[in-house]
């Protein structure tokens, strides 16, 4: 599964020289060397034949979301040494199967986001511990999801607390765009749709207006936002 890639490889060597003099580089002894990715069966909604967390759909987009974020532990920003963008770099502050010594995880809640940015939800958190519990696996999932639901209770709150609401989850949010509650989402899309699924569906010829910038949402969820709008808003 794992391509090397030069150019990748030597941007990363020079990332991590570059930031050697920083204090706060997590390297645990046990990170990865072994390709942990791992294709998992669909899990629908809660009823799910798989009790695994999906890496990909349920732990990178919080990551991405509330931590990796411009300026604080994104790619290019890189506060404190620390990205929290992908799977490798996210392990360096993981230990499989001890949520309470993976730094990334304890450290939640405890100073970190910072105390005026928007919180994960203690779904949220209970996700990850549980992820890490079960060995902070690589799982890659497709089909996540059951597009027949698509009230904003039953599926459409959920998506935007985990994959958008890091940034636009406090006002005024991001951009001035504040995905928080029923309300300013619904208005919000109302006066912006276009925009809005061109966005999410990552077919914006600006790629930094795709959303969200750290990769699409798997497709069923873009069908339930889709379906959401499409019938009306339903609560
Ligand atoms: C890591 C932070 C972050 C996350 C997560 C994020 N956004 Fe954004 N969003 C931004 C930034 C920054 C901009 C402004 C981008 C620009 O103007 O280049 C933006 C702009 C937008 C825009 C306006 C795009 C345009 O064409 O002007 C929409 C719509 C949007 N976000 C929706 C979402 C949705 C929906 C999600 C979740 C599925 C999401 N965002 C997740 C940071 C984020």
């Amino acid at each position: 599964m794992k391509i090397i890639n030069p150019p990748l490889v030597l941007t990363l060597a020079f990332i991590l020289v570059f930031l050697s003099c920083k204090h706060d580089i997590i390297n645990y002894p046990n990170e990865k060397i072994v390709d942990t990715t791992k294709v998992v069966s669909p899990k629908i909604g809660g009823t799910s034949s798989s009790d695994t967390v999906c890496f990909n759909t349920e732990i990178l987009p919080l990551f991405s979301s509330y931590c990796g974020s411009s300026g604080c532990h994104d790619l290019n920003s890189h506060a404190s040494g620390v990205i929290l963008t992908d799977y490798t770099r996210i392990m360096r502050g993981i230990r499989e199967k001890l949520p309470n010594s993976s730094k990334y995880y304890t450290i939640i809640g405890q100073g970190m986001p910072p105390r005026n940015s928007p919180q994960m939800t203690v779904a949220n958190l209970a996700t990850i511990k549980k992820w890490i519990e079960q060995g902070a696996l690589n799982t890659q999932c497709t089909n996540v999801c059951d597009t027949t639901i698509f009230t904003y209770a039953g599926s459409i709150k959920t998506i935007f607390e985990s994959n958008c609401n890091g940034c636009h989850g406090n006002k005024p949010g991001t951009a001035n765009i504040y995905l928080g509650d029923y309300a300013s989402t619904k208005s919000y899309i109302t006066a912006n749709k276009t925009l809005f699924l061109n966005s999410i569906n990552h077919r914006s010829s600006i790629l930094s207006k795709n959303m969200p910038q750290s990769g699409k949402m798997v497709q069923c969820k873009i069908t339930q936002i889709e379906k959401w709008i499409n019938n009306g808003y339903p609560q």
